[in-house]
């Protein structure tokens, strides 16, 4: 019989150089947390790729250093889906700064994987239409249409 075919929301999840090393680990959290992995691909980025990605924070005193920092060594790009999976994803990572989410979120994965504001371990979209530009960012051909629960198409 073929699975109920529904929209769930999807976000773009980004382990970092420094949280690399963890990678199968985070993903199991991932799905323990009840989020399906559509897509996944682990690259390094150019500087420019690295600046095209964050080109928001361009002219922030900080951003030499991020686009330094995201271009030096390999990162896992995943397409996570589940009810709401913007703002559970986010809460699941806790704050920005790894510093800040050891002493207010000492759960969450920046804190457990992360050391400041820079080496934060994750990264996740801050809102639907920063997760549209990012997953296409990285997957370029996924189309964004309705997925039957449970089904898991990784690439
Ligand atoms: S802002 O200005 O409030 O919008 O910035 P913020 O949301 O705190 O951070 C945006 C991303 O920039 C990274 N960041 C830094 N990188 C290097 N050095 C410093 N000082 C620094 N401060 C912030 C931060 O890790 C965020 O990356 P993502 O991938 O979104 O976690």
């Amino acid at each position: 019989m073929p699975k109920p075919h529904i929209y769930v929301e999807r976000t773009l999840a980004v382990i970092k150089p420094d949280a690399v090393h963890h990678a199968d680990e985070i993903e199991d959290i991932i799905t323990q947390n009840g989020f399906s992995v559509l897509h996944k691909r682990k690259v390094q980025l150019t500087p420019e790729q690295a600046s095209e990605l964050y080109s928001e924070h361009f002219g922030k005193m900080f951003f030499p250093s991020l686009i330094t920092y995201m271009s030096s060594g390999p990162i896992v790009a995943l397409v996570i889906a589940k009810d709401k999976a913007i703002s559970s994803w986010r809460e699941l990572i806790g704050p920005t700064n790894a510093l800040i989410a050891k002493q207010s979120h000492p759960d969450s994965l920046r804190a457990k994987y992360g050391t400041d504001d820079q080496q934060n371990a994750l990264h996740g979209s801050d809102s639907f239409t920063s997760a549209e530009k990012e997953i296409r960012f990285f997957f370029p051909d996924s189309i964004v249409e309705p997925i039957s629960i449970g089904d898991s198409a990784k690439s």
